[in-house]
C-alpha cells in the first residue's frame, strides 16, 4: 500500500571532511535560511532544474551537491582530456563497479559516475544525439504524457546551439538547431582519412544496398544512416550544465558542494534508529528546510544514486527493505528495478591508416594559448554510424519482437573510435587497428540497483543484467557482420583489412560461434543507464514518478534525472535529459505559478 504523507521533507546529510577544499561550505552557513526548493545532485538534470527555477528571483534554490566544482578540475574543461576525467577511481568518481554479469562471463566493469557539479555532463564523451521520434513518442505513450512527444519537445530540443563555425559547413542541418540555447553545440570539423574515406564508402555501397545511407545530420528524429558526430563542445571548451547552467544563475541560487545526502525523510521521523558506522572524518547532521518556507525537494542524483537515497529512505520494495532492516516508509517495488543500458564492445580492424597520435605537451600547450587544436575536440572521430535492421533480419527470424521504439529508431550504433596499435595485433596488411564500438541501442533485458546493507555509506549493488535476453547478442551478433559489409567496400579494400578482434579464422571466416564467444566475454555497460524510478501514467500500477515527475505516494518530492526515462533512447543519453529536465523545469514552475 502507498502512504501518502504530506509536508515537507527533510534531510540527512554526510559531510565528507576528506573534501574539505576552499569551496567547502558547511550546511550551518545555511542555518536561517529558507529555501523553496532543495535539488539533491548538482548534475546534469539538477543543474538544469536549478538554474530553470532560479530565473524566478522570488525562489530561493539550494543544489547539493557530493563532489566539487568542475571548475576545479582542468580536465573537465578541455574536450580532448576527456579520458583523463572518465577514468575510474579519480576523486571526480563514484568508483562504482557492475556486479559479476552471469551472462558475460562473469565480467564485472567500472560503471564511471561523475563526483562533481554538472555531473556526467563534466566528464562525459560530449556525443550529443537526440534520439528518435519514436523513443519520445513512445515515452508519451507509456506515460499517458502528450506532452512527452517528439513534436512537443522540439522547442525544448532546441536549447542546443550549434555554433556557425565555418568548417563545420556540410556537416550538420542548421534548421535543426536552434540559435539561442544554453548548451553550446558543435559539428567537428576535424580532417583525419578515415572520415573522409566513410563518404565515399558510403557514396559506392548506396549503389548497392540500402544499409548505410548518408545523413547529413542524426538529430532530425530519424537517426538511420552514416553521418557526423556532433558535440557538446563550444570555442574549444566542453559545455556542461554547470558551465552551460549553473554558471549563470543569480544569487538566489546556493550551491553547497562536498556534502551527500544520505536520505531524506518527513520531518517528524526518528531518523535516529538508522545506525551509522563511527568514522573519524565523518559525521552525520540533519538538515532541515524551514516549515513554512519550504515548496519541494527535488532528486536528482542520477541512475544509481537516485533509487539509492529512495531505498536507504525506506521507499521502495518493503520486503526486500525490511529483510535488511530498513523501515518502510512507501512501499514501491519499482524502486531501483528495470534498469537499461545499452551492451556495447570495442572490435577492431586491421588497417594501415596513420595511427590518431599527436604530441600531448605541444597539443596541451596550444589549447592553452587558444583553446584549439587538437584537444579542442573530443578524441573519438567525427562519423557516427547508425543501422536499422529489416524485420526480416537475422535476430527476428525466431519470432523475437522489434525491441526498438519504431521505423524511424536504428538498432546498432557504429560509434568509430580511433587508429591506435595494439601491441601483439600487428597483421601482415596492416599494423593498426581501426577501434569502434558496437552499441545495442535497445536491450530487451532489464536490471537492477539493490542495495546491500542497510549502510548508506555502502555503495549499491548495479546489475547491468546484459546479455540476458537472447535478442540482444543477436542485434550484436548482426551488428557486426554489418560492419564487415561496411567495409567490404572497395573504398577500404587498400586501407582496412578486415577484423582483428573478433578474429577469423585462418581461412579468414568468423563463424557465429566465434562472434557469439566474443560477445559474450567482452560486452560492458555503455553507461546510459535509465529507468531505475520510471515515469508511468497516473494510476498504474508500477512505476516511480507520474507525468508531473511526482514520487507516487508522497507530496513535496519529485524526481529529474535519467532515472524518470522509462526507455533507453536510440542514441547516447544526454540530449534527452537536457531536454527532460528542461519539461520538467516547466511543470514546476507551472504548478507554483
Ligand atoms: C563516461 C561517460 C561517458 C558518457 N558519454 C556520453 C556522451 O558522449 N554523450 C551522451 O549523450 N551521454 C553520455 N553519457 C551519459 C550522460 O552523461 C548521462 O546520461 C547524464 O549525465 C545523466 O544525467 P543525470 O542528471 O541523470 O545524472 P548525473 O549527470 O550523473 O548527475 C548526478 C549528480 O548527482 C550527484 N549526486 C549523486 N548522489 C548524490 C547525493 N547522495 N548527494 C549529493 N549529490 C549527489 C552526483 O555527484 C552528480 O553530480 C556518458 C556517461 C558517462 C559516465
Ligand atoms: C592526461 O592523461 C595522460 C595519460 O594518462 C597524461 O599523460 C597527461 O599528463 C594527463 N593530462 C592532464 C592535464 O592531466
Ligand atoms: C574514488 O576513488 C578515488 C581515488 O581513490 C577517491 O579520491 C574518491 O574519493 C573515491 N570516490 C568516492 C565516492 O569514494
Ligand atoms: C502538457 O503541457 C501543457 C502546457 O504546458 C499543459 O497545459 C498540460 O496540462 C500538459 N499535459 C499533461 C498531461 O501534463
Ligand atoms: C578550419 O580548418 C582549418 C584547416 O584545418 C584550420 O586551420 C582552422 O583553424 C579551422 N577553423 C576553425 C574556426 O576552427
Ligand atoms: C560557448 O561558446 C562560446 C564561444 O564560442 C563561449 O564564449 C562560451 O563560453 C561557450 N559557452 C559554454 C557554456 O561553454
Ligand atoms: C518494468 O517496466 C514495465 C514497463 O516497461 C512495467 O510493466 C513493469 O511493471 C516494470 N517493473 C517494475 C518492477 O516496475
Ligand atoms: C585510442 O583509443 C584507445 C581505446 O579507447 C585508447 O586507449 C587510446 O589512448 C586512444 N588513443 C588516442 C590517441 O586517442
Ligand atoms: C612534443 O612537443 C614538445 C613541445 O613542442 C617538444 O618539446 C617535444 O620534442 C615533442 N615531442 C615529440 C616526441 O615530438
Ligand atoms: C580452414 O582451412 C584449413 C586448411 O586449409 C582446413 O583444414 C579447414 O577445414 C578449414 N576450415 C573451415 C572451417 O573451412
Amino acid at each position: 500500500m502507498l502512504l501518502a504523507r504530506r509536508g515537507i521533507y527533510s534531510l540527512l546529510l554526510l559531510l565528507q571532511v576528506a573534501f574539505c577544499a576552499v569551496q567547502f561550505q558547511s550546511p550551518d552557513d545555511l542555518q536561517g535560511v529558507e529555501y523553496d526548493f532543495i535539488v539533491v545532485g548538482g548534475g546534469l538534470a539538477g543543474g538544469v532544474v536549478a538554474t530553470r527555477l532560479g530565473e524566478n528571483q522570488g525562489f530561493k534554490v539550494l543544489v547539493i551537491e557530493a563532489g566539487p566544482s568542475n571548475d576545479d578540475i582542468f580536465a573537465s574543461q578541455v574536450p580532448g582530456l576527456e579520458p583523463n576525467v572518465t577514468m575510474t577511481g579519480t576523486r571526480v568518481d563514484w568508483n562504482y563497479t557492475t556486479t559479476p554479469q552471469i551472462h558475460v562471463n562473469g565480467r564485472v566493469d567500472p560503471y564511471t559516475r561523475a563526483l562533481m557539479l554538472g555531473g556526467c555532463s563534466s566528464h562525459n564523451g560530449m556525443v550529443y544525439t537526440r534520439g528518435s521520434r519514436d523513443d519520445y513518442d513512445r515515452w508519451a505513450s507509456v506515460t499517458g504524457d502528450d506532452n512527452l512527444s517528439w513534436d512537443k519537445n522540439v522547442p525544448i530540443v532546441l536549447q542546443g546551439q550549434p555554433l556557425p563555425n565555418p568548417n563545420a559547413t556540410g556537416h550538420y542541418d542548421p534548421s535543426l538547431h536552434g540559435t539561442h540555447g544554453n548548451v553550446n553545440v558543435s559539428a567537428p570539423y576535424h580532417v583525419h582519412p578515415p572520415n573522409d574515406l566513410m563518404v565515399e564508402a558510403i557514396k559506392e555501397l548506396s549503389q548497392s544496398s540500402d544499409e548505410f545511407p548518408a545523413l547529413l545530420d542524426m538529430n532530425g528524429g530519424r537517426p538511420i544512416g552514416m553521418g557526423w558526430d556532433q558535440d557538446t563542445v563550444g570555442g574549444g571548451l566542453r559545455s556542461s550544465s554547470a558551465t552551460a547552467y549553473l554558471a549563470h544563475t543569480g544569487d538566489n541560487v546556493h550551491i553547497l558542494l562536498n556534502t551527500r545526502v544520505m536520505r531524506i525523510m518527513p520531518p517528524t521521523d526518528d531518523h535516529t534508529s538508522n545506525e551509522h558506522p563511527d568514522g573519524t572524518d565523518i559525521r552525520s547532521i540533519e538538515f532541515a528546510t524551514s516549515p513554512t518556507g519550504g515548496k519541494e525537494l527535488i532528486i536528482s542524483g542520477g541512475v544509481i544514486n537516485t533509487p539509492q537515497i529512495l531505498l536507504n529512505s525506506g521507499i521502495g520494495p518493503k520486503g526486500e527493505l525490511e529483510a535488511l532492516g530498513i523501515k518502510s516508509l512507501i512501499d514501491n517495488p519499482s524502486v531501483g528495478k528495470n534498469f537499461s543500458d545499452q551492451p556495447t564492445l570495442f572490435i577492431g580492424l586491421s588497417t594501415n591508416l596513420p595511427v590518431d597520435g599527436f604530441n600531448m605537451t605541444a597539443a596541451l600547450a596550444e589549447w592553452l594559448g587558444s583553446h584549439t587544436g587538437r584537444l579542442a575536440d573530443p578524441l573519438h572521430m567525427a562519423s557516427l554510424g547508425w543501422v536499422r535492421f529489416p524485420t526480416t533480419a537475422n535476430p527476428f527470424k525466431d519470432g523475437s519482437p522489434d525491441p526498438a521504439a519504431g521505423p524511424n529508431s536504428p538498432h546498432i550504433e557504429l560509434y568509430f573510435k580511433n587508429v591506435t596499435l595494439i601491441p601483439g595485433q600487428e597483421t601482415e596488411m596492416g599494423d593498426a587497428t581501426l577501434l569502434m564500438n558496437i552499441v545495442n541501442l535497445h536491450p530487451v533485458s532489464r536490471g537492477s540497483i539493490t542495495l546491500t546493507t542497510s549502510s548508506p555509506f555502502d555503495a549499491p549493488a548495479i546489475d547491468t543484467n546484459a546479455l540476458a535476453v537472447p535478442v540482444d547478442t543477436a542485434i550484436i551478433l548482426e551488428g557486426i557482420r554489418s560492419v564487415q559489409r561496411l567495409f567490404s567496400a572497395q573504398t577500404f579494400s587498400s586501407s582496412v583489412f578486415g577484423l582483428v578482434a573478433p578474429k577469423a579464422d585462418v581461412n579468414g571466416t568468423l563463424s557465429d560461434e566465434a562472434v557469439i564467444d566474443y560477445i559474450t566475454h567482452n560486452v560492458m555497460p555503455d553507461l546510459h543507464g535509465v529507468a531505475t524510478c520510471s515515469m508511468a501514467h497516473h494510476g498504474a500500477d508500477w512505476g516511480v514518478v507520474n507525468p508531473e515527475f511526482k514520487v507516487r505516494g508522497t507530496t513535496g518530492l519529485r524526481i529529474v534525472d535519467a532515472s524518470v526515462l522509462p526507455f533507453i533512447p536510440s542514441g547516447h543519453t544526454q540530449a534527452p535529459v537536457y531536454a527532460i529536465a528542461e519539461r520538467a523545469s516547466e511543470v514546476i514552475k507551472l504548478s507554483w505559478k
